[in-house]
Formats: C-alpha cells, sequence, structure tokens
C-alpha cells in the first residue's frame, strides 16, 4: 500500500468516526430536547382543556357528547384527550379504543408541577376538572397524551437528512484528504525519484525543498548529499583526465627514445648515453608524479598523520635556507632575518617539506644574481598569536589572476614543474591550522608567506591560568 493511499485511508477512517460520534450525540441532544419540548407542550393544552370539559360538563353535556365536540380539534393538533371517572375508568376517549379501560393513577408521577401517567403505549397528563362551584368538588379527571413513540422518536424524521448532510461531509472531507495526503507523499515520491535517477548515474540532482519541516530537512540534506556526490564525481573525472594528460608527454617520449634506441638509430656511445639520460628524466618525473599525486590524494583524505609540538620556526627555516645556499652555490644571493626564537604548534618534517617546496619554487623563479630572501617574524592572524615565515624571492611576478589558480593540482606555468608543489604546500599548512598566502609586484619580486598558530601556552607549561596564557 503506498503512503498516500495509506494516509487518505487513515485521515478518512478518523473523519468517518468523528462524524458518526458527532451526529449521535447530536441526535441524542435533539431527542431529549424534542421530549422536554412535546411534554410542555402537552402539559400546556392539558389545563385549557380541563377547564373546557368542565365547562361542558356544567352545561349537563354527557363525557360521549363532549368528545364529539372536542374530538376534531384534538385530532388536529394531535392529541389524545380522556375523560376518567375519579377512579380513572375511562369514560370517553378522543381515540374511542381506550373507553372502559381503567388507568392506573396511582402510578402516576410528579413533574414541573404536572401529574404523569403512562399507560397503553401513551403518555398523559392528567388534570382534575375542577368545578366553577366549589361545592361540587372534582367530577371528573381528563387526561391530554400523546403516543409515546411520537414523544420519543421525532428525530426519527431527521435521520434522513442528517445522513445525506453527513455523507457530503464525509465526502467533502475524503477530498480535503486526498490533498493532503498527496502533499505530504509528494515530496517523498520526488525524493525516491531523484535518488533512482542518481543510482542510474545522473548524480546531479536537486528536489524542491517544501513540505512539513522533517521533509524539508530531508529534501535539503538530499542537496547537499548529491552536490557532494557529483562535486566528488567531477573532482575524479577531472584527476584522471589530468593524470593521464600529465603521464602523457613523459611517456611518448619514454617511447620515441627507447624506439630509437631498439631502431638503432642512435647509435654513438655519447649519443645512445644521452638518450637514456632522457629516459631515466622522464622516468623520474614519472615517478615524482605518481609519487606527489599519492601523497595530495593522501592529504586531502586526511590519511597523513600530523605530529603537532612546539617548534622553533626561526631555526628550521634558517637550516633549510643554508642547505639550499649550498646548492645553488652563489648564483642568487640569501638573506635570512628573524627577531630570535619564534615557536609555533607544528609537525616539523612536514613544514620543512612545506620551506623547501616554496624555496625550491624561489630558487627556479629568481634570475642570476638575484636575491632571495626568508624572514621569520612573531604575528597575529586574525585575533590570534602564531609566526609568520616570509620566502622573497626578485625578479619574478605572478599576475593577479593566477594567485589562485597556482594552489591547484597541474597547474604550472614552466615545462619542468609538476605543479603539484603549492597543491601540497597549501594543503599541508592548512591542515596545521595554518594559512598561505602570496603577493607579488613586476618592480620587485613575489613573496609567499605562511602562518603557524602559536602554542597554545596552557597546553605546553601546564598549570598558568589562562588570562596570562594568552598573547605574551
Ligand atoms: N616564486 C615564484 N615566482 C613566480 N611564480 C611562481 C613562484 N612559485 C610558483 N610559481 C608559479 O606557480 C606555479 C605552480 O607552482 P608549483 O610549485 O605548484 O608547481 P611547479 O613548481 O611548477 O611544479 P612542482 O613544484 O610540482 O615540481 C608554477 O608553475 C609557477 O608558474
Ligand atoms: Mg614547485
Amino acid at each position: 500500500m503506498t503512503l498516500r493511499a495509506k494516509l487518505f485511508l487513515s485521515f478518512t477512517l478518523v473523519i468517518f468516526v468523528c462524524l458518526l460520534l458527532a451526529g449521535a450525540g447530536f441526535l441524542w441532544i435533539l431527542q431529549h430536547y424534542q421530549f422536554q419540548a412535546r411534554a410542555a407542550r402537552i402539559a400546556e393544552l392539558s389545563r385549557p382543556v380541563a377547564f373546557q370539559v368542565a365547562a361542558l360538563e356544567r352545561q349537563g353535556q354527557s363525557p360521549a357528547t363532549i368528545m364529539d365536540l372536542i374530538r376534531e380539534d384534538a385530532d388536529e393538533i394531535g392529541i389524545r384527550v380522556l375523560i376518567l371517572d375519579l377512579n380513572g375508568k375511562v369514560m370517553a376517549d378522543t381515540g374511542r379504543e381506550f373507553e372502559g379501560r381503567q388507568l392506573d393513577l396511582n402510578s402516576a408521577t410528579r413533574s414541573a408541577g404536572i401529574v404523569w401517567v403512562e399507560a397503553w403505549g401513551h403518555t398523559f397528563a392528567v388534570v382534575p376538572t375542577v368545578s366553577m362551584r366549589p361545592f361540587r368538588g372534582i367530577t371528573s379527571v381528563v387526561a391530554v397524551g400523546t403516543p409515546n413513540s411520537s414523544l420519543r422518536n421525532g428525530w426519527l424524521a431527521l435521520l434522513p437528512s442528517l445522513s445525506l448532510a453527513g455523507l457530503g461531509a464525509l465526502a467533502v472531507s475524503a477530498g480535503i484528504s486526498w490533498l493532503l495526503a498527496r502533499s505530504i507523499a509528494r515530496p517523498l515520491a520526488e525524493l525516491t525519484q531523484a535518488a533512482t535517477r542518481m543510482a542510474a548515474g545522473d548524480f546531479d540532482q536537486t528536489v524542491p525543498v517544501r513540505g512539513t519541516r522533517e521533509t524539508i530537512q530531508l529534501a535539503q540534506a538530499f542537496n547537499q548529499m548529491s552536490q557532494e556526490v557529483s562535486r566528488s564525481y567531477r573532482t575524479l573525472k577531472n584527476f584522471l583526465a589530468d593524470v593521464s594528460h600529465e603521464l602523457r608527454t613523459p611517456l611518448t617520449s619514454v617511447k620515441g627514445f627507447a624506439q630509437a634506441l631498439t631502431e638503432q638509430a642512435v647509435t654513438s656511445p655519447a649519443e645512445v648515453a644521452e638518450v637514456a639520460q632522457i629516459i631515466l628524466d622522464e622516468a623520474d618525473r614519472m615517478d615524482r608524479l605518481v609519487s606527489d599525486l599519492l601523497f595530495l590524494s593522501r592529504l586531502e583524505a586526511n590519511q597523513v598523520p600530523f605530529n603537532p609540538e612546539p617548534v622553533d620556526l626561526t631555526e628550521l627555516a634558517r637550516t633549510c635556507l643554508r642547505r639550499f645556499e649550498r646548492e645553488a652555490a652563489g648564483a642568487v644571493r640569501f638573506e635570512f632575518a628573524a627577531d630570535g626564537p619564534a615557536q609555533a604548534m607544528v609537525d616539523p618534517t612536514r613544514t620543512e617539506q612545506v620551506l623547501t617546496n616554496l624555496l625550491k619554487n624561489a630558487v627556479q623563479h629568481t634570475p642570476e644574481g638575484g636575491t632571495i630572501r626568508v624572514t621569520v617574524a612573531a604575528g597575529d592572524y586574525q585575533q590570534r598569536s602564531g609566526v609568520w615565515v616570509r620566502v622573497f624571492n626578485s625578479g619574478s611576478f605572478i599576475p593577479e589572476s593566477d594567485r589562485d589558480k597556482i594552489f591547484q593540482r597541474f597547474y604550472h606555468r614552466n615545462h619542468y614543474g609538476l605543479g603539484l608543489g603549492l597543491a601540497i604546500t597549501r594543503e599541508i599548512v592548512q591542515a596545521q591550522g595554518g594559512i598561505i598566502q602570496v603577493n607579488s609586484d613586476p618592480g620587485t619580486g613575489t613573496e609567499f608567506a605562511i602562518w603557524h598558530p602559536a602554542p597554545d601556552r596552557l597546553a605546553v607549561d601546564g598549570a598558568k591560568p589562562k588570562l596570562l596564557a594568552r598573547r605574551t
């Protein structure tokens, strides 16, 4: 059974039961009210009738004649009139049927100042015909009544129209239930369709966000999920395209040179050695590409362990710089500036990797005779204390439009680079709670600046109060 059908049936059932209860209650009240109203009417009529009978009796009319006189009126207004003697024997009856029978006046009950007697399926209001002349006293008794059925069953006349109204109400509310059930079930149906399309490989799905709070949340969560899935699918596709593109160039070159060797197109030992070197270089490049890529994906998947500890970045930067200084062997000038030790909370091995990447780029982009300058200084970022390390090199420029792109994987503007260094660098810096920025000026040069938070004094020193621990 569908959700919509189930909701519809439940709504309709509840409405039906409610209508039934309300109808029954209404009929009960109606019956009670009608009974009261009719009894009151009979009670009201009983006195004038008794008075009239008494008046006719005084004129010397017999009960039978009196009956003949009032029968027509009584029938017309729907009441039954009996004239009884003082023992309760029926002397005359507008319906004639009860004449001669005995009405048990001892079973009389009193209510609202009227004496009531029930007999022969009727309810009678019994009133003595008090004579005008007191000394004659009560001569007879008049009973004005109506059949019990007409007293109690007045509501039956209403039943057909009431049922019709009930059916109408049920039909209308069933219609509304149907619409309601549909509006509740529709978001789910849409979600199911979208999920089915996603399962079929069409990941770019958005469902309308509407309905109840729960369905809104569900739709939002679904949309987020489908966005994330389609984003990672796109990333994966781009990644594969990039990798195959990046591998194709060295592979083609390796294949070409290897072919030259096998076809003995190069023969002189010097040429062979040169070709072999090229093949080796290209294989190196592919090796580096694959290992860098693997490292980057592990970084992005948070699978690279970081062991942060308080590290003096002045010391770390100076060591790195010295290594490069030795390698560069005087082609460029190296400068170092620092105020003193500057502690940051970082993994020393990873941070060394970051500085190496930045210095490698700097060396590659500095023209001969240029300058590479590393500066270390304590400084804030967004009101948090930490350490800035700046790597500046003269003579290179990155246009504004490229300053975001250089951090993307495979973005490189020179033929020897893989375009992975800065992507890895940014991942490492950010994974340690740091930031990386780039500034470039065609007149002076390019500067990469990284910032890392200072060690939390509480964590390092233990028991110091918080206020003192912040920024010293
Ligand atoms: N100091 C710099 N001056 C000018 N341009 C730079 C500098 N550092 C990086 N770039 C530009 O940013 C690009 C991306 O740098 P990145 O380090 O990511 O890649 P790469 O150096 O080309 O290759 P890889 O580092 O993977 O061997 C470089 O190709 C270069 O165009
Ligand atoms: Mg690089």
